[in-house]
């Protein structure tokens, strides 16, 4: 007898009446009208099962913290910078532990097990590295979370990043991070790009940046970084974040910007729900979108997956760590309503994101880890749609979440009914 079985299930690749078959925390097999003897039967009734969601992009240190000290009045990055810098100097370890905690769980409920955070590491006393180091050690039964030393404000120009970045990649963060066009001068962010890549190379370690946030059409961070990739030959290990100044480029200079990106391996990483709120906000009308170019780098074959970047924090006063709210607004920002970009969009917040995060072992195979969430809908591009319940959410053969299937009952022209949305094709 084996321990969970998911039954009639659609996959996000479309195969239908499918058995998911559980044995501790693997995958034992996956195969069409399997009815196995197991502990525990979910029957999914012909909905979709996916892996988790990946959340490539996310700032756990200020989740949570909207309102504190005040609200953010404009809405802008820099009034959301501003109100950083008057909070962090408050911050203390065991109330960024507890709303860590509690965004974990909401992470959870959405079925969001795979969490790249970025942390700042612009503190002396790397309050938020510790924070969060013991977060990751807390989660690690439900969500992978991997950490980015992240100085927020500059690598060079905040002036004992040097030391803190360093000290908190020796106390176990995962992966470098950096913000180029944060530094003082296009040189200066140039030079950090080349220093943060070394400390990658000798410590054998990830890179993600936040790279050319900005509506400004002549940042190039993003090509030195691609350059220093090939010549670093940290070729598949790097992530460039946001890129929201490819949005404003001139085109010829995109279309020879983008092979450069493919040929480094890169990944690139949007984030819809906060660019498309925080850029543009210097324009008059026409206003920019601020989103990169999701559409043109998938169809160059580049990496693309998606962040949510932000829940409730001085840059953004929404959102529920639910990246098919993520996905849902990408797709509607970058025109992809053609059926085949509606699915790479569920590909931009599944299967995407854990090739960035390097999580070879994702996905819904036999002998992979048993990490899946039950849909409310009947396919990837219905959920996006819908933005349903997750019905069940399972990390190594475990339920770690369940929400009921609801459907609401509706009086109309004299009939009372219970409504089920039309599934979409
Ligand atoms: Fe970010």
């Amino acid at each position: 007898m084996i321990d969970l079985a998911v039954v009639d299930a659609v996959l996000p690749d479309g195969r239908d009446r499918v058995t998911i078959a559980c044995d501790g925390e693997r995958i034992a097999s996956i195969a069409r009208d399997a009815r196995p003897d197991a502990r525990r039967t979910i029957d999914a009734r012909g909905q979709l099962v996916s892996p988790p969601f990946v959340d490539a992009h996310f700032h756990m240190d200020s989740a949570l913290t909207y309102g504190m000290p005040r609200v953010n009045r404009s809405g802008t990055l820099l009034e959301g910078i501003q109100l950083w810098r008057e909070l962090k100097p408050s911050l203390a370890h065991a109330a960024i532990r507890e709303r860590a905690l509690e965004l974990c769980r909401w992470s959870v409920a959405r079925g969001t097990l795979f969490v790249r955070s970025h942390v700042d590491v612009c503190d002396p006393e790397l309050r938020a590295v510790k924070a969060l180091l013991e977060v990751r050690e807390l989660v690690r039964n439900e969500i992978d979370l991997q950490l980015v030393a992240f100085p927020q404000d500059g690598y060079l120009r905040w002036p004992e990043a040097e030391r803190t970045l360093a000290t908190a990649l020796d106390m176990g963060v995962d992966v470098v991070g950096g913000i180029p066009h944060f530094e003082r001068t296009m040189a200066d962010g140039a030079a950090s790009i080349e220093r943060l890549c070394a400390i990658a190379v000798e410590r054998r370690l990830l890179v993600d940046m936040h790279c050319d946030e900005s509506d400004d059409p002549l940042s190039r961070h993003i090509e030195v970084l691609a350059r220093e990739t090939v010549r670093r030959g940290l070729h598949g290990r790097v992530t460039a974040s946001h890129l929201t100044a490819m949005h404003s480029m001139d085109n010829y200079y995109v279309s020879k910007l983008i092979p450069l990106m493919h040929e480094a391996g890169i990944t690139a990483v949007a984030n819809p729900l906060i660019n498309i709120t925080l850029q543009g906000r210097h324009d008059a009308y026409p206003k920019r979108r601020g989103m990169t170019r999701v559409k043109e780098l998938l169809e160059a074959g580049v990496n693309v997956a998606c962040g949510h970047d932000c829940v409730m924090d001085p840059w953004y006063p929404l959102g529920s760590h639910d990246m098919l709210d993520v996905a849902h607004m990408g797709l509607h920002v970058g025109h992809m309503t053609g059926d085949a970009e509606m699915r790479a969009m569920f590909d931009c917040v599944t299967v995407n994101g854990a090739r960035a995060l390097h999580r070879e072992a994702y996905g819904l195979d036999a002998g992979r880890p048993a990490d899946m969430v039950v849909l409310q809908a009947r396919n990837a591009i219905e959920a996006i749609r819908l933005r349903p319940a997750r019905l069940a959410v399972i990390r190594r053969g475990r339920v770690i979440a369940e929400t009921p299937d609801v459907r609401p009952v509706v009086t109309l022209a004299g009939a009372t009914q219970e409504v089920t949305f039309r599934p979409s094709p």
